[in-house]
């Protein structure tokens, strides 16, 4: 682990047991999150985001598993840590807003008792101190009038409004780290800038790390301090935020960035990123994104793309470069 990283990712593999075999979501990605800093996870659909961020919590659901690797955390591997250790630092130390509110959320309890029950149960706060507590969340995460929305049901409440309860439970325990899966996907834009300046508010005052996992590289390109690009369960390019968006080397990152709408493309069509996904349950060899790759060569087909470094933290896993440097020796 580097001497910055409060979390190491090594070779961490998911894998889900379906009926036509086994499908690999996540094929041995390794990163470092420095502490403080907001590190972005991009990718298409099914490309292996929620297996990653539900990975370094240990919450793959049957029929899935984390069947390798490691994750490290203040010198532990979270991987070989008992049940009873993690489940006091889920919440706690590390925390995430699920993708799904809906499904994340208890239907039974109201808004109030599951917010001060996640306090209560970390300790922090109990009886009116994490009443008021939960009130005084809920008013940060822009909730209107807290008192009569703590009285409420989930399924009473929109679906941006969830999505902040969401961050509010996340929040609640002081956590040292949040991963955040499409953390403002269902807000409407206000809402969503509230939400990106609140996150990017608690990383500057309370130090808080921030995993931040979306299909919009438009949000990465607001919040995140470095990126890492995700194809069929691998990363493909990541590095300094700056550095992907401005000296971009894989294509499949390119593919994605052109697809971006932005002031240039206005009225014109956005173009995507050729092709899709492939069944993930079938074998690959070589590089996993040279079927739709325009730059592919027939050595993408057969060889796996070793890193290739270009600049500090700055790599790319691709052919091309390979073969330049072997050009120029
Ligand atoms: N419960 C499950 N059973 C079987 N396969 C699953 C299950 N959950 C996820 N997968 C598969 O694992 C792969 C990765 O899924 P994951 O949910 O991590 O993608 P994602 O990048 O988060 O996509 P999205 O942007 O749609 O949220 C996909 O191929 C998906 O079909
Ligand atoms: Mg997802």
């Amino acid at each position: 682990m580097s001497d910055a990283a409060l979390l190491s990712v090594r070779d961490l593999h998911v894998s889900f047991a379906t009926p036509r075999g086994d499908l690999p979501a996540v094929r041995g990605i390794s990163f470092d999150v420095r502490r403080g800093q907001v590190f972005g996870i991009v990718g298409e659909s099914g490309c292996g985001k929620t297996a990653t961020g539900r990975a370094l919590l240990r919450l793959i659901p049957p029929p899935g598993r984390i069947t390798s690797g490691q994750i490290l955390y203040h010198g532990e591997d979270l991987l070989s840590l008992p049940e009873t250790s993690m489940r006091a630092l889920r919440g706690r130390r590390i925390a995430m807003v699920f993708q799904d509110p809906a499904a994340a959320l208890n239907p039974v309890f109201t808004i109030g008792r599951q917010l001060t029950g996640v306090i209560h149960q970390h300790g922090i706060a109990s009886g009116e101190a994490a009443r008021q507590r939960a009130f005084a969340l809920m008013e940060e995460l822009g909730l209107p009038a807290p008192e009569h929305m703590a009285e409420r049901y989930p399924h009473q409440l929109s679906g941006g409004m969830q999505q902040r309860v969401m961050l509010a439970m996340a929040l609640a325990a002081d956590p040292e780290i949040i991963v955040a899966d499409e953390a403002t996907t269902a807000l409407d834009v206000t809402i969503q800038a509230q939400i990106v300046e609140l996150l990017l508010r608690l990383k500057r005052e309370r130090g808080l790390t921030i995993i931040f996992i979306t299909h919009d590289l438009g949000l990465v390109a607001e919040i995140c301090d470095s990126v890492a690009v995700l194809y069929m369960g691998r990363i493909v390019e990541e590095g300094g935020t700056d550095s992907i968006f401005h000296d971009t080397k894989h294509p499949y990152t390119q593919g994605l960035l052109a697809a971006m709408p932005g002031e240039g493309t206005w009225g014109r069509p956005l173009s995507v990123v050729k092709g899709s996904v492939p069944d993930a349950t079938l074998a690959i060899s070589g590089c996993s994104f040279a079927p739709r790759c325009p730059a592919a060569m027939p050595v993408c087909r057969s060889i796996d793309p070793a890193p290739v470094h270009f600049g500090p933290g700055h790599t790319a896993w691709c052919h091309l470069y390979g073969a330049e440097k072997d050009r120029h020796g």
